[in-house]
């Protein structure tokens, strides 16, 4: 056998052609059925949570102003221009912004994606692939032999991997919209929730690097959701990105938050008292709610809520002997003073002169910034609560130092 083959080198190199055109052949149809699922993918949009399925829909607290707010940028209107590199949706932790972009994305469906990010970069671009249907559990030829390369090729193979996959999702994603853009006349939008997880990731620099490319033609529309301020902050810092547009979901307000309890069972004298205790952060509420469902009294549960309250001040290095204690109970004490519990920026300035105060401050969970009315708050009624029941007294004389003489 072996013997016919090296006497007769023209047979070896049409069966070498043969399965190069095989390969080429399977690899043109396997991107044509890619391109076609991403395509189909992106006409029908991706969310994984349907708020308005029978069950969720039960319980799903109507928000008009956010949902209209937030529908404004995942939502870009036709002949939209590609300016920016990323749109973001900021609020505290926990104050319903995965629920409320979840909500809007499944209105509007189409353009939309979805996904949640990952603090590995891998599973991330896992998560997108699935997000955008793209085909990869089904084995492309090519694709095989360059991963086994790459595989052997580098020490950092997961790496590349995940960097590959991402840069593969990009180019799916921005072939589609190119059909997507010619069929409504407007971009996709991608949704990274919790893209803070992203900070410090290869993955995260890929996406901006992909989206300068999207916006300058108008393509895909970048929208990051995070609780955490000093991620856009440190992204608008460190990177030339530019911002077109931002929403900051807020809390319940009491109306709703009085709905959100009745939903879920609470009779109308425990949702009174647990709002007033609690205010409308949904995830206290749902930690509320359980713990009530569980046979705990209202007062167990109101405990709880100060207990977690008292966690965020530890945390937040206030009740303990660091450096920005004095600079954090000086803002403690002027909230409390101040009619509608804030201080604007220049307060806060003269409070708190050290700029590592400020970014220690920012980053806890006690005290949060307010963009739309450029003021600094309490973060949340609980925590609000806590300095009015236990701080009052610590801050008035711990306080005060010579710059607030
Ligand atoms: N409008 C709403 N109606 C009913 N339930 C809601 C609503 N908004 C939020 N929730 C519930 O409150 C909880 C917290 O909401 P969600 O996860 O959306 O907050 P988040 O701001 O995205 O939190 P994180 O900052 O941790 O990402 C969830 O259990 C969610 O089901
Ligand atoms: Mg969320």
């Amino acid at each position: 056998m072996n013997a016919m083959w090296l006497a007769e080198p023209s047979q070896w190199l049409k069966s070498g052609l043969r399965i190069g055109a095989g390969l080429t052949i399977g690899s043109l149809a396997y991107s044509r059925v890619r391109h076609h699922l991403v395509y189909r993918r992106l006409l029908h949009g991706h969310c994984p949570c349907d708020w308005s399925a029978t069950a969720c829909s039960k319980v799903y607290v109507h928000r008009p102003e956010e949902e209209s707010a937030v529908a404004r940028i995942i939502r870009p209107a036709k002949d939209s221009p590609g300016s920016a590199m990323f749109f973001y949706i900021v609020g505290s932790s926990g104050c319903g912004k995965s629920t409320c972009v979840q909500w809007v994305c499944n209105q509007e469906r189409s353009g939309c994606i979805y996904v949640t990010a990952h603090r590995k970069s891998n599973d991330f671009a896992g998560r997108l692939q699935d997000a955008l249907l793209m085909l990869d559990n089904l084995p492309n030829p090519v694709r095989l032999i360059y991963d086994v390369a790459l595989r052997i090729g580098h020490e950092s193979a997961v790496e590349d991997a995940a960097s590959s996959k991402l840069v593969a999702c990009c180019q799916a994603l921005k072939e589609a919209a190119e059909g997507y853009r010619r069929k409504c006349g407007r971009p996709a939008v991608l949704i990274i929730d919790s893209a803070e997880l992203l900070a410090g990731q290869p993955a995260l620099e890929e996406l901006l690097e992909a989206s300068r490319g999207w916006a300058d033609q108008g393509l895909v529309r970048l929208v990051l959701v995070t609780s955490e301020d000093s991620f856009v902050k440190r992204l608008l810092d460190n990177t030339r990105c530019s911002v077109s547009g931002s929403h900051e979901v807020e809390d319940l307000n009491s109306g709703q938050a009085l709905a959100f309890l009745q939903r879920r069972g609470l009779d109308g004298k425990a949702c009174h008292e647990l709002v007033n205790h609690a205010g409308g952060r949904c995830i206290e509420l749902v930690a509320a709610v359980e713990s009530l469902h569980n046979g705990q009294s209202m007062e167990d549960v109101k405990q709880l809520i100060l207990s977690a309250a008292e966690r965020l001040y530890q945390e937040a290095g206030l009740l303990d002997d660091t450096i920005h204690r004095k600079a954090g109970l000086r803002v403690v004490d002027a909230l409390l003073r101040s009619p509608d519990r804030t201080v604007d920026f220049a307060t806060w300035n003269r409070l708190v002169p050290n700029p590592k105060d400020k970014e220690a401050l920012l980053s806890s969970n006690v005290f949060s910034m307010q963009h739309k009315h450029r003021r600094i708050g309490f973060d949340s009624r609980s925590v609000e609560r806590y300095a009015q029941l236990h701080l009052k007294d610590v801050a008035l004389s711990d306080a005060h130092c010579d710059c607030c003489a």
